[in-house]
């Protein structure tokens, strides 16, 4: 690592022009164990890249070092400045309301752009609510909502539907689309569902041993149909990549 890069507060410096994201050769390791070996990444701005890989595999600790929370061991990171993640919990303060939440840290004049980034994820008249009183997938809203005030130039999700039911996370799936389509940040998704990825991403990349093993340019139209054949061949072959055997067709007589 060079010593400029070293000196950056947790390596991350900010990344100019259509670029969103510049990661060359990224290192990390935790103790003796290498997490990232040698990762290049480019985003740029308004892409959207899922990224797959077995649990493990260092998904978070990339997006972390994305966002400034840890540093990586060797290479440079460039990030447009204004980040923010969304997380697989939402994270809420149980004790703020729900509008003082989507705010929490700004100034009172974001208070308005509050109230239309909840009734952009379908949660007006939410403001005064508690976060106790509301669903997963509502309170998963809100952590939307609270990334949106923001304006981001990059929105780090990692696993954020994960913890959702099936349906509520088609619902999330939608809204993340429409507002990414609508909002333009570009977008690193880590998930481990291929599904997610071949619906909503630009690119997929496949995170094995320490280093993306595939880079797969989805190139569907949107709305996605899932059962768009270049859709089925796209599932197959990022579960190949992921060491998944395929399920065969009906056994042979
Ligand atoms: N702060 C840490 N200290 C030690 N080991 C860590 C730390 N953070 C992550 N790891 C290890 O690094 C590996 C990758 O973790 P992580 O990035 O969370 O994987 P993923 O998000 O792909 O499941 C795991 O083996 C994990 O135990
Ligand atoms: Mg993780």
């Amino acid at each position: 690592m060079t010593g400029e890069a070293a000196g950056e507060a947790a390596g991350a410096r900010e990344a100019a022009g259509e670029v969103a994201v510049r990661v060359e050769n990224l290192r990390k390791s935790f103790g003796a164990a290498e997490v990232l070996g040698g990762i290049d990444l480019e985003v740029r701005e308004g892409e959207f890249v899922a990224l797959l890989g077995p649990s493990g595999t260092g998904k978070t600790t990339l997006l972390r070092v994305l966002a400034g929370l840890e540093r990586p061991d060797g290479g440079t990171v460039l990030t447009a400045p204004r980040r923010t993640t969304v997380y697989q919990e939402p994270r809420l303060a149980v004790a703020r309301r729900v509008l003082a939440n989507v705010v929490l840290g700004l100034p009172r004049s974001a208070r308005a752009a509050g109230r239309r980034a909840l009734a952009e994820v379908g949660l007006a008249g939410y403001e005064r609510a508690w976060p106790a009183t509301l669903s997963g997938g509502e309170a998963q809203r809100v952590a939307l909502a609270r990334a949106l005030v923001r304006d981001p130039q990059v929105l780090l999700l990692d696993e954020p539907f994960a913890a959702l039911d099936a349906l509520t996370r088609l619902q999330a799936q939608d809204l993340v689309a429409e507002l990414c389509a609508r909002h333009r940040p570009a977008v690193v998704l880590v998930t481990h569902d291929v599904d997610e990825a071949v619906r909503l991403a630009d690119r997929v990349l496949v995170l094995r041993d320490g280093t993306f093993a595939t880079d797969l340019a989805v190139g569907l139209p949107r709305p996605r149909d899932r059962d768009d054949p270049v859709a089925v061949e796209h599932r197959r072959f990022l579960l190949s990549r992921l060491g998944v055997a395929p399920v065969s067709a009906a056994p042979a007589t």
